[in-house]
This record gives structure tokens, C-alpha cells and sequence, in this order.
């Protein structure tokens, strides 16, 4: 084995670490811009920089969070006392990493449908993230669900498109990991979400495997199996948890470094449930941790955004908070009083 790879391998096992997580802070310009419209805060790049640091410099964050996805501005950014981002990070025991794909664009041909771009020039910036401390890397693909999607063509193109950047990954030593996204929009039925998934994985672990990505150094960040969310029929914790694991032993080898979920529009509480009822049910091939956007960051965001100078501590207990229920859920520990202590 390559050091490169054992390298990979190690870092791998550390995101995904017994009681730790991956906090996704990832948003893109746009999508950070439609988040600071709820609290009323100017999406300038000083503005981004303080409310991530805030996050960053949570004290003690690292026990329960092990990495951070950043967006390309983050990786580059410096706190008001001129020390990175990346070295605070460091010294906390976060491990950077970094979201390269350059978003999900309308797919020619196909009404309705995404395809992610950026495999141009994506060896070179992935050399650069790697040298600026990254060790890890994100590529999230949509998958949409309606009348007639997705299309096999579309789960072919996007799962094509994850692999290649798998590889690209692992040739410069960052861990990939790969988010095939099914959408919770829409009013589909849990047994649909079930079907799409399993296509999804079923032809992303098909395409990993003939772009000769190593799956002990990649990672999986999926969606949960879940009803639309405008089904009337809503599935409670169990049932999300029996089908969601249920489609995992379908489809995603055991040697697999471990798997992340997205919260997806979930509510924080829901998505920390659904993580913990997994987690329930005994013994996996894989860890299963989450990888969370909106669902760590909700509360913290909302105090922040009341008062960006006067509310950082505030904002770090919420994100500690949540950070720490996730942590319980990752190991089936999770109950209701921990979350209203
Ligand atoms: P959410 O948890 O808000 O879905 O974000 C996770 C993420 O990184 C999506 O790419």
C-alpha cells in the first residue's frame, strides 16, 4: 500500500470516528446568501467569515465533530487575528475538507433533472486544496423524484460524474466522499424513495467500482429513506430507519469506509432521531454518522443572526448542542432528555 493511501484510509476512519461526525458548512455563495436572508444579515465575504468562525472556534467542538466541509472562500479565510481557518481547525481536530463540484445545473434534454458539473481542471484544484491543509472532499449530485424522474440516464450521468471525481480524489490523497442526494420534494410515497435510492446506489457503487475507486478510503453521504415531503403519509422514525438500512444492505459493500447522512430539510430534532434509530438496531457493516448542514446549524444561525457581535458564545452552545445529541445519536444514545437538558 502506498503511504497516499493509508493515509486516506486513516483519515477515512477518523471522519467517521466512534461518537464524531462531519459539520457541512459548505454553502455556496448563493446558498449562504438565501440563509442570511432569513436573519436578516449581509451575505458580504466578512460577514461569511465571522459566522463560520464563530462555528469553527465552538470550544470543544472537536469531540463531537471531526470535520468540517468548507467552500473554496472558507478554505482561504483567515479569523480578525490573521490565523487561518484551516489552522484553527487544526489545533481543534477538525479535519478540513472541502466541496469541489461546481453545482448542480439543468440537465440537457432532460426536464426537470440535474447534472453536477466541474470535472474540467478539477486535478489541479484538487492538488491546491489539498496543499492549502484539505483532506477530504465533497461532490453532491441530485436526484429528483416526480411524474416520469429520474431518468436512468440521469442516474447514470450524475453516478459517472461521482466516480470520475472519486478517482481524481484519491490519485492527490483526499478522501472522497460521494452525495448522490435524493430530493425530499414532492409528494412520492416512502416505497418510491426506497426504489430511487436503491437505483442510485446500486449504479453509483457499480460506477466506483470500474473507475478503480478504493472504498475503504471513500465515504458515503446519503439521503435517508423518507416519504416527500407533501405525501400525506408520513413514516415515523422506525419505519425511516428499517427502510433507509434496509436499502443500504442492498446495495453498499461492506468495505465501505463509512457512511454520513445530509439532513435534507429535516428538522434538527427529526434528523437526530432518525441517525439514533438506526443506530438502535445493532450491529452494522459500516459507521453511521452524519454529515449535516441545516440540522447543526439552524438554531446557532437563528441566535447569531439576532445579534452577529454580541451572540457568537450563544451561537457555539447551540451548534455544541446539536453537535452533542448527534454525537449521542451516532452511538443509539440519544433520548429526550438529553435533548432538553
Ligand atoms: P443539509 O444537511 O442541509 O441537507 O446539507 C448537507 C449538505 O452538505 C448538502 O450537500
Amino acid at each position: 500500500m502506498t503511504d497516499r493511501i493509508e493515509e486516506m484510509i486513516e483519515t477515512a476512519a477518523a471522519m467517521v470516528a466512534s461518537g464524531r461526525g462531519v459539520l457541512a458548512i459548505d454553502e455556496s455563495t448563493g446558498t449562504c446568501q438565501k440563509r442570511f436572508d432569513t436573519i436578516g444579515v449581509e451575505c458580504t465575504a466578512d460577514n461569511r467569515r465571522d459566522y463560520r468562525h464563530t462555528l469553527l472556534s465552538a470550544d470543544g467542538l472537536g469531540e463531537y465533530i471531526s470535520g468540517a466541509i468548507l467552500f473554496d472562500e472558507t478554505l482561504r479565510q483567515q479569523a480578525p487575528d490573521g490565523t487561518s481557518l484551516v489552522k484553527i481547525m487544526q489545533d481543534a481536530d477538525i479535519i478540513p475538507g472541502i466541496k469541489v463540484d461546481k453545482g448542480a445545473k439543468e440537465m440537457a434534454g432532460f426536464e426537470g433533472e440535474k447534472i453536477t458539473e466541474g470535472l474540467d481542471g478539477l486535478r489541479e484544484r484538487l492538488q491546491e486544496y489539498y496543499d492549502l491543509g484539505a483532506r477530504f472532499a465533497k461532490w453532491r449530485a441530485v436526484i429528483t423524484i416526480s411524474e416520469g424522474t429520474p431518468t436512468q440516464a440521469c442516474v447514470d450521468a450524475n453516478s459517472h460524474a461521482l466516480a470520475r471525481y472519486a478517482a481524481l480524489c484519491q490519485e492527490v490523497g483526499l478522501v472522497p466522499i460521494v452525495e448522490p442526494e435524493v430530493l425530499m420534494d414532492g409528494s412520492h410515497d416512502i416505497a418510491t424513495a426506497y426504489e430511487v435510492t436503491e437505483l442510485t446506489l446500486k449504479t453509483l457503487f457499480d460506477q466506483l467500482f470500474q473507475q478503480n475507486v478504493i472504498l475503504e478510503a471513500c465515504i458515503l453521504k446519503s439521503s435517508m429513506v423518507v416519504p416527500g415531503s407533501d405525501c400525506a403519509e408520513q413514516a415515523d422514525a422506525e419505519e425511516v430507519a428499517e427502510a433507509t438500512l434496509s436499502c443500504f444492505f442492498n446495495t453498499v459493500p461492506a468495505s465501505l469506509a463509512g457512511i454520513v447522512f445530509l439532513s435534507g430539510g429535516q428538522s434538527e430534532v427529526e434528523a437526530t432521531e432518525h441517525l439514533n434509530a438506526m443506530n438502535q438496531m445493532g450491529q452494522l457493516p459500516w459507521p453511521l454518522s452524519f454529515s449535516y448542514g441545516r440540522a447543526l446549524q439552524a438554531s446557532a444561525l437563528k441566535v447569531w443572526g439576532d445579534n452577529p457581535k454580541a451572540n457568537v458564545k450563544a451561537a457555539q452552545e447551540e451548534l455544541l448542542h446539536r453537535a452533542r445529541m448527534n454525537s449521542l445519536a451516532t452511538l443509539g444514545q440519544y433520548d429526550e432528555q438529553s435533548e432538553n437538558n
